[in-house]
């Protein structure tokens, strides 16, 4: 795998809007957490053994603490419930990471764009950006002041951030956000599906795709997921996959998923979407050519086939070897 699970303590729980708190991880002995940068995500293995994926959006220079915030989601899966009914302060938490598929690139300006809890990883983009003294704006949606976490921090950033309560201003206006941006500019969006198709569709218009990056909380279109590099050459439905590290080879066949496989021989194997999108199966791949699937891994990536998402990703060729 590509990261070792830690166990850390919840040194605090603190409610950041209705609907919101937020969870201050710690070492158990204070030892330094491994460094980050904006867009990183833990995944949290919570007592029920489910795995979620939470943006940082602490202080990166503050190596003595995580910080993540959770959305109660009633119709979610149980793990946002669980952190919100069930973990108390002192509590011990597992995590893996942190891990970066959404980090800031080289710009001359940067949109920012977040709704609703997908503020998380935007706030800490827009604090170093202003540290930085870099040309940004921000523009944060939702569906009333009450609702939205980090306003007070926030509004300690300056003019640059735009706060769009649904119930007072309607929609963030995209056109008015992406329109006089200088020429290399770049838009970082988190949020719902519905608000990433349309910054997508107004970045491509306005500005240009290869400006577009975004991080969304589920599985998207199959256009996505499509496999990158398909050249159109046949390669096998079954194969051959040797976990160097549990020290067995085992044949994955047309009809069960690599994951599936891999579980039967290492348990411990981390894994929540089952569905490319989340981040926790990443693998290392130490031979073959992993045939991708998923909607993590940046086109580039996905060219190297350095790593891949076990739980939808396979193989081109006849045998694959996972650091697993
Ligand atoms: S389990 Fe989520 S990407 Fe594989």
């Amino acid at each position: 795998m590509v990261h070792e699970t830690e166990r850390l303590l919840v040194r605090r729980k603190d409610t950041e809007s209705e609907g919101v708190v937020s969870l201050l991880l710690e070492h158990p002995q204070g030892r330094s957490l491994a460094s980050w940068a904006p867009g990183a995500h833990i995944d949290v293995v919570l007592p029920s053994g489910k795995v979620r994926q939470y943006s940082l959006c602490g202080d990166p220079e503050d190596t003595t603490a995580y910080r993540i915030a959770v959305l109660d989601e009633a119709d979610g899966r149980g793990g946002s419930r669980e952190i919100h009914d069930v973990i108390r302060e002192g509590d011990p938490l597992s995590i893996q990471g942190p891990r970066n598929h959404f980090a800031l690139d080289a710009a001359s300006h940067y949109v920012l764009i977040a709704g609703g809890i997908g503020i998380t990883p935007i706030l800490a983009m827009a604090r170093q950006l202003a540290t930085e003294g870099a040309s940004w704006r921000l523009y944060y949606g939702g569906r009333s002041k009450p609702t939205m976490a980090f306003l007070d921090e926030l509004s300690q950033l300056g003019g640059a951030v735009t706060i769009v309560p649904q119930d007072e201003c309607g929609h963030i206006d995209l056109e008015v956000a992406m329109t006089d941006v200088p020429t290399g500019a770049a838009v970082y969006c988190c949020g719902p599906e519905s608000l990433i198709t349309a910054v997508r569709d107004t970045c491509v218009r306005l500005i240009g795709s290869e400006a577009m990056h975004f991080e969304r909380f589920a599985a998207s279109s199959a256009v996505d997921a499509a496999p990158v590099g398909d050249t159109g050459v046949d390669h096998p439905s079954e194969f051959e996959v040797e976990l160097r590290q549990t020290g067995c080879t085992l044949t994955v066949p047309a009809d069960r998923s690599l994951l599936e496989v891999v579980l039967e021989a290492n348990p411990d194997i981390l894994y929540s979407c089952e569905d490319g999108f989340c981040g926790s199966c990443e693998t290392r791949v130490l031979d073959g050519v992993p045939e991708h699937q998923d909607s993590i891994l940046s086109a580039a990536e996905k060219e190297k086939g350095e790593t891949m998402l076990i739980c939808v990703g396979r193989s081109r060729t006849e045998r694959l070897v996972l650091d697993a």
